[in-house]
């Protein structure tokens, strides 16, 4: 497994993270199964958030099953995120919320702090100073260690920076071959011919490099938003074909060179990878041991349909 160390915030964590999001449907001894299995490929970095499931349910499903994993809670890092309330059809990042969100994880995770909290889509009444108190609030409680955001633009980031404290250490965002808005806009900038060059997240990417900021890339395998995985879908034969080739050459699975295909750029990502299938967590976590060169970069980046201007 390849790991990273997390700029003023964990370290030595895994390149690659499993997500939570489809524990709920799992019986607990399959979550286990997950756990362990993710754990023993080397992946010590669990992602969750609040409105997983309902009522929480994927942090009360993973705390049902983590006793049976033989594992120990600072053998991993646990993440979760708040601010969206599913119920109540909106987003919340009032200190009233946010201080009950994680109160409520912490109960249903069964454990007494949380390695990182992400603020996990933007409240548009949110007031900065007011999530700086909060986050005050919560590491002298010593209930979260570190911050960050997700799913936020650059200018978003500077206002909540003007007021916390805290490093925000992580803003985790949708990236994949297929979604991969992220990085497409610079490359065709200041181009009229194409909808690639909106800039749809005011340059997230080089924002977080220049300032430190881990990049966690949610759904790698998905297109569209949950539209179902692009691997060995009929809808991408080229892209299914180039993965095919690397994969034969490397002796993996296409979704192991998709994911080696967020690892292999140089913002030194992680990766959030969200099957449930243990075999399919062994097959992913091969990604971390291929080498692909700067030309299959490339020829995959071109086989999800883009083009060079
Ligand atoms: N911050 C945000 O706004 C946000 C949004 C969405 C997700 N997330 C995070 O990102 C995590 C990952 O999201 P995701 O589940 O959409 O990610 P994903 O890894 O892109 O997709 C996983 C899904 O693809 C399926 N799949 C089909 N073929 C597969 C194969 N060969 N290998 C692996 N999976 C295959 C899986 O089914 P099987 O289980 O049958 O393998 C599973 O249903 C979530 O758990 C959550 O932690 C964050």
């Amino acid at each position: 497994m390849k790991t990273i160390s997390i700029a003023n915030g964990p370290q030595n964590v895994s390149a690659i993270i499993q997500g939570c999001m489809r524990m709920p449907a799992l019986s607990k001894e399959d979550a286990a199964k997950v756990i362990r299995t993710a754990f023993d490929c080397g992946i010590n970095f669990f992602d969750h958030a609040t409105c997983y499931g309902e009522n929480g349910a994927a942090e009360t499903r993973f705390s049902e099953a983590f006793p049976l994993t033989g594992l120990r809670r600072e053998d991993i890092v646990i993440q979760s995120k708040c601010g969206i309330c599913p119920e109540r059809q909106e987003f919340d990042w009032t200190k009233e919320n946010i201080l009950s969100s994680v109160d409520d994880s912490l109960r249903r995770l069964r454990i007494d702090y949380l390695d990182t909290l992400l603020l996990h889509r933007p409240d548009l009444l949110f007031d900065p100073a007011e999530v700086a108190e909060t986050f005050d609030a919560l590491e002298q409680a010593g209930k979260v260690r570190f911050f960050g955001i997700s799913n936020l633009m650059p200018m978003q980031i500077e206002l909540l920076k003007k007021y916390v404290k805290q490093p925000l250490i992580i803003n985790q965002v949708q990236l994949s071959l297929e979604q991969s808005q992220l990085i497409d806009q610079p490359l065709y900038m200041n181009n009229k011919t194409t909808d690639y060059s909106v800039s749809r997240d005011g340059s997230a990417l080089d924002y977080c490099r220049l300032h430190d900021i881990t990049v966690q890339a949610w759904s790698p395998l998905q297109k569209g938003m949950f539209g179902g995985t692009f691997i060995d879908s009929p809808d991408f034969p080229e892209l299914n074909k180039v993965l095919g080739e690397l994969a034969e050459r490397e002796n993996v699975s296409k979704a192991a060179i998709a994911i080696a295909w967020i690892l292999r750029h140089p913002a030194n990502m992680q990766a959030i990878i969200g099957t449930m299938n243990p075999a399919h967590i062994q097959d992913i976590c091969a990604a971390c041991d291929v080498k692909l060169s700067h030309h299959d970069w490339y020829a995959l980046y071109l086989a999800s349909g883009k083009f060079l201007p």
